[in-house]
């Protein structure tokens, strides 16, 4: 098998609700698809070559050359389909199942973090927990993940009955080298940062597009700040007359006026102009009365898990911790 991107697509009986799904031992069994296919680039300009293999049941494998980041696929043959292969979605799933797969062990309480990135991984502890077994109990960071650990009915607690976790698992807006990370884009900063602050390990899980040098370079909304929703002015200014920038009030998508969090907060999003010291920042933010908490999270994460546009992951370690 070359060293190519991979990425398959389940025939859905709906066809057109065709969607992604792949793993790397799928691709070992899959075999040849005798069906006729075709596949464009879209606006992509994908150059490379691409092979189809079944899988059964009914699953199709595309490989290709290339690492496009999305791929428009028709495929001919006992089924027909046209599906849209999202490369980002593989990498995040690819990076939640590597992390699930090697921080999670019986008997342990998971911390679940917010967002989309999560959701894989919370697909896969319920696979692990049915298969092998596992006693495993959850405390969500949001009522997002409070939601995703009923609907697959995996044990849920909270920090009161256990205030001690064993490992969070979350995903993040932008990491930097130094694993410095920035959350909160679904709003859910405060209460990640708190679950992650209770974990003797913190586990992080992104795509491709969240790695950066600096911090700044994949991100451009700026750093999500939760404020008391009547500080949010003087707190705003304080920031712009302390480190410049831009601050906005983050408002709500289908619904009038500001964005509330889970806990009944408004989100500012700092638009930042330079690299700063990310702590001393962090520091100086919190200090101003009315912030709650700051989505930069420095000094917490001990791992990366990068999800990679070629179907690798790619892992990075804190350098101290
Ligand atoms: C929510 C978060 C999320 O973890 C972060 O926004 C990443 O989300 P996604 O996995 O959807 O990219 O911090 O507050």
């Amino acid at each position: 098998m070359p060293n190519v991107c991979v990425a398959s697509l389940a025939l859905a009986s709906d066809r057109k609700e065709a969607r992604h799904r792949t793993t790397k031992a799928e691709t070992r069994e899959a075999h040849i698809w005798r069906a006729t296919a075709c596949l464009w680039a879209g606006p992509m300009n994908f150059r490379g070559w691409v092979a189809f293999v079944k899988f059964p049941p009914a699953s199709l494998l595309l490989l290709t050359s290339g690492s496009p980041r999305r791929l428009f696929v028709h495929a001919t043959g006992p089924e027909t389909s046209t599906c849209v292969v999202n490369m980002a979605e593989e990498a995040k799933k690819q990076a939640a199942y590597t992390a699930v797969d090697n921080h999670v062990q019986n008997n342990q309480v998971v911390g679940i973090g917010s967002g989309s990135t999560i959701v894989y991984a919370v697909d896969r502890l319920a696979e692990r927990v049915r298969q092998e077994k596992l006693n495993i109990i959850c405390v969500p960071t949001s009522f997002q993940a409070r939601q995703l650990i009923l609907k697959h009915g995996l044990m849920l607690s909270d920090l009161d009955r256990h205030p001690e976790l064993d490992v969070a698992i979350d995903g993040a807006d932008e990491v930097d080298a130094d694993l410095t990370l920035i959350k909160g884009g679904g709003g859910c900063l405060t209460q990640e940062k708190i679950v992650a602050g209770c974990a003797r390990h913190f586990v992080v899980i992104a795509d491709y597009r969240k790695d950066s040098k600096v911090m700044g370079e994949q991100w451009k909304k700026g750093v999500p700040i939760e404020v008391v929703p009547m500080a949010h002015v003087p707190v705003s200014r304080k920031i712009v007359q302390l480190f410049g920038g831009e601050v906005n009030l983050r408002m709500g998508v289908s619904k009038a006026g500001p964005v509330v969090t889970d806990n009944s907060n408004f989100i500012l999003d700092w638009k930042f102009e330079r690299v700063h010291s990310w702590k001393d920042v962090h520091q100086a933010i919190k200090m101003i009365p009315g912030v709650v908490e700051t989505g930069l999270f420095v000094g917490m994460a001990e791992r990366a898990y990068f999800g990679m546009e070629d179907g690798r992951v790619q892992v990075r370690e804190a350098s101290v911790h």
